[in-house]
Formats: C-alpha cells, structure tokens, sequence
C-alpha cells in the first residue's frame, strides 16, 4: 500500500509524462465524441483519420477525443489546432475526414467550405 505522498508525487509524475507527450505533437486533431457524434459516426471518422495519418507518414498529429460539444446539428466534427489556430470541421464522413488530412495537415490548406460558419 502506497502512502498518499507517494501516491502525490506518482501522480505529478504522470501529469508530466502527459504533457511532454502532448508537446511531442505539433498538430492536435479533436473528434467530438458525445453521444450524438457517435450516433453520427465519430468511430468511423476516427478510423478513417488514423488510416490516412499512417497512409501519410505522419506521426507528429495527436488524435484525441471530446465528449459533446453542444453541435448535435453539425455532427460528425473534429478540430484541428496547429499553433494558435483552431479550426472546426463540421458534417464530416469518412472522404472528408481522409481529405482533413490530406489538404489541411499535409499541406496546411484549410478546406473553407466544411468549416463550421457560425465560428
Ligand atoms: S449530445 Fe448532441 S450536442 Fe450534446
């Protein structure tokens, strides 16, 4: 049984873990998740990003998972944060979510017209 210091200091030293894997990324990929996104098919889209990530050779994404984000209309949707930039992708499928990829992260190309227009 640990004591609840050693059980502090475990904690610290996962927290910090976690943030040198975050910094490892350049690009953070977020695919909103709630239980609407799913219903729209957030899984399939995050299978279709992590084909075309590895189709792509790049390992410097960081593909993570929200829970709802308010957007039930507009799901599927992901964000992509490079920098300070953020930006919504809305009504995304499997073509569109592999295309994300192609266009915006391989080629820094923000595709306009699947961004959210409310943002
Ligand atoms: S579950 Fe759809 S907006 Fe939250």
């Amino acid at each position: 049984m640990k004591s609840l210091d050693e059980l502090d200091k475990l904690r610290q030293k996962l927290q910090q873990d976690m943030q040198v894997r975050d910094n490892d990324h350049e690009v953070r990929v977020t695919v909103s998740m709630g239980t609407c996104g799913i219903a729209a098919g957030a899984r399939e889209i995050v299978q279709a990003m992590l084909e075309e990530l590895k189709e792509q050779g790049l390992n410097n994404v960081a593909l993570t998972q929200t829970s709802c984000v308010g957007l039930c209309q507009h799901e599927p949707l992901l964000e992509v944060a490079r920098g300070g930039e953020k930006t919504t992708y809305i009504n995304v499928d499997r073509e569109k979510a592999r295309e994300i990829v192609r266009k915006h992260l391989v080629q820094g190309q923000v595709i306009k017209d699947w961004t959210n227009p409310e943002k």
